[in-house]
């Protein structure tokens, strides 16, 4: 017996996921392995996960760009894919996938870690993807909260604003010098440090924290540091390892204790 899992997306040439999912099945002594498959063409995503379902996978996390296209590719759903409409977590079955989200998990955890209380709070969300779509949907079972989001394209904006039950003003980039808000939280994919749109004087009192994880600093973080000396900074790194411990107890039904600052440390090197 074996238990075959992976990761689709692109690009993934720094994914720590196959480090992490590898060390949960050595550590539950299950035979099997986690594979990348990086695709950069989306057109072939449909005949790839249906190679890996016939290919006895067990499944395959999603990441981006493909959270909310493979929710379009999913026959059923868990409760959080379905309203949110994200999926970053597929189970092949006979009769066809189901999409999980994970990510709203992982995000409640990283909240939680860092002690950044969500309550009471104003919060404005930069993108509005698939990361974005489990924030808010996690940020709905806090209470009153103020929302901003604000992204690129505003259309895309509007449709992830409709998930919130909060009170949740779309902001489009040109007119951020508005906002003064106690925490901003990056959800985009921007990786070439080009954050200039947010050179504009907005208010942030508390917290800067970036979805995208790395040892330390992310370009993010860092163009933030700069900017704002008293923001408090958080990256996405516990929010990572544990959307993988929920897919993993999702895959294969396991649940283990493990300590996330001796697996950083030690497994990571962080
Ligand atoms: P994820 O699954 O990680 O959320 P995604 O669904 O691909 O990734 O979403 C990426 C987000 O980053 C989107 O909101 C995208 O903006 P658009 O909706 O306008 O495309 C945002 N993003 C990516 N590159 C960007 C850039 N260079 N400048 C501004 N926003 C960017």
């Amino acid at each position: 017996m074996y238990v075959n899992i992976g990761i689709i997306g692109t690009p993934l040439s720094h994914t720590l996921s196959p480090i992490i999912h590898n060390y949960f099945l050595h550590n539950t002594c299950i035979n099997g392995g986690y594979t990348v498959f990086d695709i950069k063409d989306s057109s072939n995503l449909e005949n790839v996960l249906g190679f890996l379902r016939d290919h006895n996978f067990v499944g395959v996390n999603v990441t981006h760009p493909y959270k909310e296209k493979v929710y379009e590719l999913c026959s059923s759903y868990s409760d959080v894919a379905e309203y949110s409409k994200a999926v970053n977590l597929i189970k092949f079955s006979d009769t066809g996938m189901k999409g999980y989200n994970t990510d709203v998990y992982g995000l409640e955890k990283l909240f939680e870690f860092n002690k950044i209380k969500l309550d009471n709070s104003s919060i404005l969300i930069l993108g509005a993807g698939g990361a974005s779509r489990a924030l808010v949907t996690l940020l709905n079972k806090h209470n009153n909260i103020d929302l901003y989001l604000s992204n690129r394209s505003v259309a895309k904006a509007e449709s992830v604003a409709n998930l919130s039950s909060h009170n949740i003003t779309v902001i489009p980039h040109d007119k951020l010098s508005t906002i003064d808000c106690d925490i901003v939280i990056n959800t985009t994919s921007i990786s070439d440090g080009d954050f200039d749109f947010l050179n504009v004087g907005m208010g942030i009192r508390h917290y800067a924290i970036d979805l995208q994880y790395s040892s330390g600093m992310t370009p993010f973080l860092d163009f933030m540091r700069l900017k704002y000396k008293h923001l408090k900074l958080v990256n996405g790194i516990d929010m990572l390892i544990m959307q993988a411990y929920k897919s993993f107890n999702l895959w294969t039904g396991r649940e283990f204790e493990f300590d996330i600052k001796y697996f950083k440390s030690n497994m990571l090197k962080l």
